[in-house]
């Protein structure tokens, strides 16, 4: 379990796509458009390089060569800060995990979201978000069983 640096970007952006289109299996919403993998990596790029994020990975580190084993999981943070309005001023959310489904209920999942969670405290947030889709149930059962609850419901509607 490390922070991923700029040199993780590879790595990173074959993960990123990996949990997409996991995501686009349970929903077409999160289908991807043709070409979409380069502007998928100028994203993760700036998350990389953005001190408001953090990227958590579990596997080596890219300089150890081609002959790296691949990345076998991911977590994207980010801190909000609001203005004093309300009590709280800075809250976390971690947009993205995914752990490869080899290395599957050993744990990795929590250590990430335990490393995404460390870094946003340390950065004055005081509550994170996740956002999960009602479709995914191994997701929902996952943060569930970390002690996430409902905060709000997110309603949408096709136009
Ligand atoms: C959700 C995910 C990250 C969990 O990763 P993981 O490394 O298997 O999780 P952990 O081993 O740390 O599991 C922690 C706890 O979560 C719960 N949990 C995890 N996966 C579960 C599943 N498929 N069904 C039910 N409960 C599950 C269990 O309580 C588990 O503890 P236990 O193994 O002691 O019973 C992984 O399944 C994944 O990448 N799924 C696809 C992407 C995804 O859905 N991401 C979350 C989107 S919001």
């Amino acid at each position: 379990m490390r922070q991923a640096s700029g040199d993780d970007l590879e790595g990173v952006c074959a993960l990123w796509l990996e949990l997409t289109r996991h995501h686009a299996r349970l929903d077409p919403h999160f289908e991807l458009r043709p070409g979409a993998e380069d502007e998928a990596r100028r994203l993760l790029a700036a998350q990389l390089g953005d001190p408001d994020s953090a990227v958590f990975v579990l596997g080596a580190a890219a300089e150890q060569g081609a002959g790296a084993a691949p990345l076998e999981g991911l977590a994207i943070a980010r801190v909000d800060r609001a203005p004093p309005i309300h009590p709280e001023t800075c809250r976390a959310e971690i947009s993205d995990l995914f752990v490869a489904p080899a290395a599957r209920r050993r744990g990795a999942g929590r250590a990430l979201a335990r490393a995404a969670a460390a870094w946003a405290e340390a950065r004055g947030a005081e509550r994170l978000e996740v956002r999960v889709s009602p479709h995914n149930p191994e997701g929902q059962a996952f943060w569930r069983a970390l002690g996430y609850g409902a905060h709000m419901d997110v309603l949408h509607r096709r136009l």
